[in-house]
């Protein structure tokens, strides 16, 4: 069944929803942060990315939703987990591959002690979209490590305190690199937020980097997700043979955290915040 629009486009083609259309996005947000609550336990040294996500997978399917990526341009899996130095879309699986059981150049899928990962889960409800994602680590990461994780958590928060009707999405990309470029830490070019709502991905691209005042000005009723990719070394990435999996071009560390946010009268509503209030990790090993 498809479940018709309301609300206008803007000039720029970005949907406009109704006050109504707020609690829809409020219940697919709040499942897809539930699960990644509930999968934190599961991130363990030893376990299997695609184990995670077979665990995910479940989870949608006994909240009675849909996974919003399971069929997505060919895309078969629950979530995106990105380990290290994967970027994003990052694919779950249980490969080992001994002889390559080195850091830098693994394409192995069984978590390591230090790894630091991004999971990244989009949920349909009612057919609202809800896309959050955020970092997990492995035992005791190293200091950089977890510094990259809390200045990437803070970048997205730069980034949200700007939403407000008047502000431009430029001001949004400009709070995140600004933060970021501060630490030497550089922000990905090559992927963004997007709008969502009863669709996965619509305009605006939301982009994590670039000048105050410059795009589309906010108005109450939209509704994007800001998701700033920040890393250690240089910004440029590289898609694998998989055509999905994005690393580093320089294989240095990379970091994400996403929300899926709604523009109200005076500021913004996150849609995904944690119930249990961990979204941000804490390092309590
Ligand atoms: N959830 C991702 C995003 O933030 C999109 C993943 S698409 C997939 O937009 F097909 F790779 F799963
Ligand atoms: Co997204
Ligand atoms: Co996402």
């Amino acid at each position: 069944m498809t479940i018709p629009h309301r609300g206008r486009l803007t000039k720029d083609g970005i949907r406009i929803h109704e006050a109504a259309d707020f609690a829809g996005m409020h219940a697919a947000g709040r499942l897809a942060a539930e699960i990644l609550d509930r999968i934190a336990d599961h991130v363990t040294v030893g376990q299997s990315t695609g184990e995670i996500d077979r665990l995910i997978e479940e989870m949608v399917d006994d909240a009675g939703a849909k996974s919003a990526t399971i069929g997505y341009k060919g895309y078969k899996h629950a979530s995106c987990i990105s380990v290290n130095h994967v970027v994003c879309h990052g694919i779950p699986g249980s490969k080992i591959h001994k002889w390559k059981n080195d850091k830098h150049n693994r394409t192995n899928d069984v978590l390591l002690e230090g790894d630091i990962l991004n999971i990244d889960v989009t949920v349909i409800v009612d057919g609202w979209f809800g896309d959050t994602s955020r970092m997990y680590v492995t035992g005791k990461p190293k200091d950089f490590a977890t510094k990259l994780i809390d200045r990437t958590h803070n970048a997205l928060f730069k980034g949200i305190e700007m939403v407000k009707p008047g502000n431009t999405f430029g001001d949004i990309g400009h709070a995140i690199q600004s933060y970021a470029e501060k630490f030497g830490m550089s922000v990905v070019r090559d992927f963004c937020g997007h709008g969502l709502g009863r669709v996965f991905h619509s305009p605006p691209n939301v982009v994590h980097y670039g000048r105050a005042g410059s795009g589309p000005v906010l108005e109450e009723g939209m509704f994007f997700t800001i998701e700033p990719m920040i890393n250690l070394g240089r910004p440029e990435t590289k898609v694998l043979g998989d055509d999905w999996t994005a690393i580093t071009q320089d294989k240095r560390l990379s970091a994400q955290f996403e929300h899926s946010i709604g523009v109200t009268a005076t500021g913004y509503e996150i849609f995904t915040l944690s119930p249990a209030g961990t979204f941000h990790p804490t390092y309590s090993n």
